[in-house]
């Protein structure tokens, strides 16, 4: 299935399982290494980073625990840039080393709002785990400490990935074809 169709769109495959499979196990690798012992609370950032936590976090052999926030800023294929609020965190941040983990930072905007919003809760540190990244698009300064794979700018669906609802259950990442 090298093309397919979602809504009025047609996409082809451009990151196939493989080497998903491989960006995820580089990030695994990096997070093991440093946060031996420091119990890590991962924070996923739901939708579309479901399955990304999921294979992620079967490859993080520390102890670790893990919670849910949701929050959203897109429309269609654009960026609204409006960030609504963190829903369901339920933790206690205080003195906890965070990782947030998300599908994909684009223009950075959701993401910074995410942190000031983590910070705010007193975490004693916060890092950021992004399976995909568009440096092109990119317009905040933060660093962005754990980067599966950096992508160039067009819109992509598939591995939790959604185009209007449709495509997070593929396993491999398509770009629309324009
Ligand atoms: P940002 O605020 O521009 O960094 O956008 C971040 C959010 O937009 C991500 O968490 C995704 O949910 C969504 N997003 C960004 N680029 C894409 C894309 O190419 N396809 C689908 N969703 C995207
Ligand atoms: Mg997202």
């Amino acid at each position: 299935m090298n093309e397919i169709q979602l809504h009025d769109k047609q996409f082809s495959v451009s990151i196939d399982a493989s080497k998903i499979n491989a960006a995820v196990q580089s990030v695994a690798d990096r997070i093991n290494a440093d946060y031996k012992g420091k119990n890590p609370l991962f924070l996923v950032v739901l939708n579309g980073a479901f399955m990304f936590a999921s294979d992620l976090l079967k490859k993080v052999t520390i102890d670790c625990e893990v919670s849910f926030v949701k929050l959203s800023s897109y429309s269609g294929t654009k960026s609204t840039h409006i960030v609504r609020e963190l829903i369901g965190l339920d933790e206690a941040l205080t003195e906890r080393y965070v990782i947030v983990v998300e599908d994909i930072i684009d223009t950075g905007i959701t993401m910074e709002n995410t942190i000031q919003k983590l910070i705010h809760l007193q975490a004693a540190d916060v890092k950021i785990a992004t399976l995909l990244f568009k440096p092109k698009s990119f317009r905040k300064n933060y660093t962005i400490d754990y980067i599966g794979l950096e992508i160039p700018n067009g819109f992509i669906v598939g591995y939790g990935l959604d185009y209007d609802g449709l495509g997070r259950n593929l396993p491999d990442i398509y770009k629309v074809i324009d």
